[in-house]
């Protein structure tokens, strides 16, 4: 595989571990640029839908995926980068569940996921990439010098996706939320294409009982960027 030679640092794990803030906040602190994959996921379904493309329509999916018209605009604050598909800033209906829902349906699909590699490994450019998401290290940065497989429990990472919820006015039912993080992970676990589970190389840490500040240092350690 040729690659820039620019260093990277993946991170993966379930949905609710707090890898995409930990990700953004080590990519702030190095200066590197950022690859949230997730995004990429959640973009191709909801371009699916606006073009009335079948989530059993496996070829048309990887069409989908594969002419993405996405850009990242970075914010001035410590916000994540808006998304921009087509020019229109969708960021705010990408985070929503039946978003995410959506994501996790076609990316068991393995023609899905070939269409978006090489978008991905793209991102891999000097000083460095931060990349964080369920494959970064086992499929698609296996050489990274630095793997982390962040985890938390389901009940830790449902208690913190109500509070999110909660805050951001959404009624919800804790139970239900614990229900729906366990189904994703058994999807994203259970797929034969690229399954959620630690690379053989990566460093595991579970932040149940850590802060967002806490799980940073640790990460920085594993990279040995501390
Ligand atoms: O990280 P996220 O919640 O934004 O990801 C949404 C879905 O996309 C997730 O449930 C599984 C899928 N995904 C994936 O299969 N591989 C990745 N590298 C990133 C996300």
């Amino acid at each position: 595989m040729m690659d820039s030679g620019a260093p990277v640092i993946t991170i993966d794990g379930p949905s609710g571990a707090g890898k995409g803030t930990v990700a953004q906040m080590a990519a702030a602190r190095l200066g590197w640029h950022l690859l949230d994959s997730g995004s990429l996921y959640r973009l191709t379904a909801l371009a699916a839908m606006r073009q009335g493309i079948a989530f059993d329509d496996e070829a048309g999916l990887a069409r989908v995926a594969l002419n993405l018209n996405v850009s990242f605009k970075p914010t001035n604050a410590d916000e994540p980068a808006r998304v921009l598909l087509k020019g229109e800033d969708v960021t705010a209906e990408l985070r929503t569940e039946g978003c995410g829902n959506n994501a996790s349906r076609i990316a068991a699909l393995q023609p899905v996921r070939d269409a978006l590699l090489q978008r991905q490994r793209d991102f891999q450019q000097l000083p460095g990439l931060v990349a964080d998401g369920r494959d970064m290290g086992t499929v698609v940065f296996p050489n990274a010098g630095a793997k982390v497989f962040l985890t938390a429990s389901a009940e830790v990472r449902a208690e913190r996706r109500y509070r999110q919820l909660k805050d951001a006015g959404v009624s919800v039912n804790i139970g239900d939320v614990l229900e729906e993080i366990r189904a994703r992970d058994d999807r994203d676990m259970n797929r034969s294409a690229a399954p959620l589970k630690p690379a053989e190389d990566a460093q595991v840490i579970d932040s149940s009982g850590l802060s967002i500040e806490e799980v940073l240092d640790r990460v920085m350690v594993a990279a040995g960027q501390a």
